[in-house]
């Protein structure tokens, strides 16, 4: 029997990942090829006319399992009955603009959006937060929106997941499908964590360790890191516009692993709120490793943090606790 259509909010769809990000959701890439979607996309005034556009462009393509389109700039409207909220419009940093500025104005929008999305999205609808400072907005919608559960709330670093396992698959000449277990710890910024000391590779002998394969400490500690934290800005100097395809591309994998589980064996970083796991301090939303399973992330337990590690997941905790002041000193 054919399933019913899921209804897939996508905030900021006429920017550029929206518009990277709602074919594929239309295509079945986020949520399954026998799963029917209505795609409602909300954006602002001046982006109505751009907003439209996509629409359009949606119709032309004829994708078999789209079954409607809302486009509109009405917040209330967009979030009616959606089951799954991808949360990637917000207020860029413009010139001459400080930090506090920036994060007030995404502030006051994640404050609104989360009212509209408690008071009309569909029971248990899931949210990802793709909007930068894409943790701390997602903390703030989940402060406004008391009634979603706070599992349900996260945000995208599986972009940065995906970042690590494709520098460790051009380093080793290895499929990437065959590198699993990266994690990456912390914030979505220059001071996340990408750990490979539980990764590993699949190869003919069986499955072995990154760090044994690459026999190279000084580059995984070093060079690996800090590429994979500063990837986003590396995109930003060659394009002149931020990461778009890989963004949208890696939402869908996030939302996908979240609704149809992770394969057995194998983990993905998700931005979820702390319980406390690995001594993060509860209350703030940080990347760890997680399984999923019937709709449900459970973060994987028990996993060895060494002394390096350690001041590394700190540093990243650190950040967020000075990014969630920041963002409450905006709402006083
Ligand atoms: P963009 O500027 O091309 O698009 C953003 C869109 O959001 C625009 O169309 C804008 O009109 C819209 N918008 C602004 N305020 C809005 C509001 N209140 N409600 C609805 N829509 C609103 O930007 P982009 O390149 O698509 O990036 C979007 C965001 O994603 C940025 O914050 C970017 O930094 C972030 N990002 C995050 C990751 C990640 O891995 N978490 C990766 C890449 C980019
Ligand atoms: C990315 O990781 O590509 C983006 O978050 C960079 C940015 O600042 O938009």
């Amino acid at each position: 029997m054919a399933k019913e259509p899921l209804r897939v909010l996508v905030t900021g769809a006429a920017g550029q990942i929206g518009y990277a990000l709602v074919p594929m959701i239309a295509r079945g890439v986020m949520l399954g090829p026998d799963q029917p979607v209505i795609l409602h996309m909300l954006d602002i005034a001046p982006a109505a006319e751009a907003l439209n556009g996509v629409k359009m462009e949606l119709v032309d393509a004829a994708f078999p399992l789209l079954k409607g389109v809302v486009a509109t700039t009405d917040a209330v409207e967009a979030c009616t009955g959606v089951n799954v909220a991808v949360m990637v419009g917000g207020f860029p940093r413009k010139e001459g603009m400080e930090r506090k500025d920036v994060m007030s104005k995404n502030v006051s929008i994640y404050k609104s959006q989360a009212s509209a999305l408690e008071k009309h999205a569909a029971a248990n609808c899931k949210v990802l937060v793709v909007a930068n400072p894409a943790n701390t907005n997602a903390l703030i919608l989940k402060e406004f929106a008391p009634s979603i559960p706070e599992k349900n709330i996260t945000c995208l670093t599986r972009l940065d997941h995906n970042r690590a396992l494709g520098q460790i698959s051009e380093r080793l000449n290895v499929q990437v499908s065959d590198v699993k277990n990266v994690i990456i710890w912390g914030n979505h910024s220059s001071t996340q964590y990408p750990d490979v000391n539980h990764a590993t590779v699949k190869t003919s002998a069986g499955e072995k360790p990154v760090r044994q394969l690459v026999a190279n400490d000084e580059w995984l500690n070093g060079e690996f890191i800090t590429t994979v934290q500063q990837r986003g800005a590396a995109i930003i100097k060659a394009r002149k516009l931020s990461s778009a395809l890989s963004a949208a591309s890696s939402a869908c994998d996030h939302i996908r692993d979240w609704v149809l589980g992770t394969p057995e064996g194998t983990w993905v970083s998700m931005g979820v709120y702390s319980d406390g796991s690995y001594n993060v301090p509860a209350g703030l939303i940080y990347s760890f490793p997680v399984t999923c399973k019937n709709g449900e992330w459970s973060i994987v337990q028990g996993l060895p943090i060494d002394e390096f590690s350690r001041k590394k997941l700190d540093l990243t905790a650190q950040e967020l606790s000075e990014e969630k002041a920041l963002a409450y000193s905006c709402l006083s």
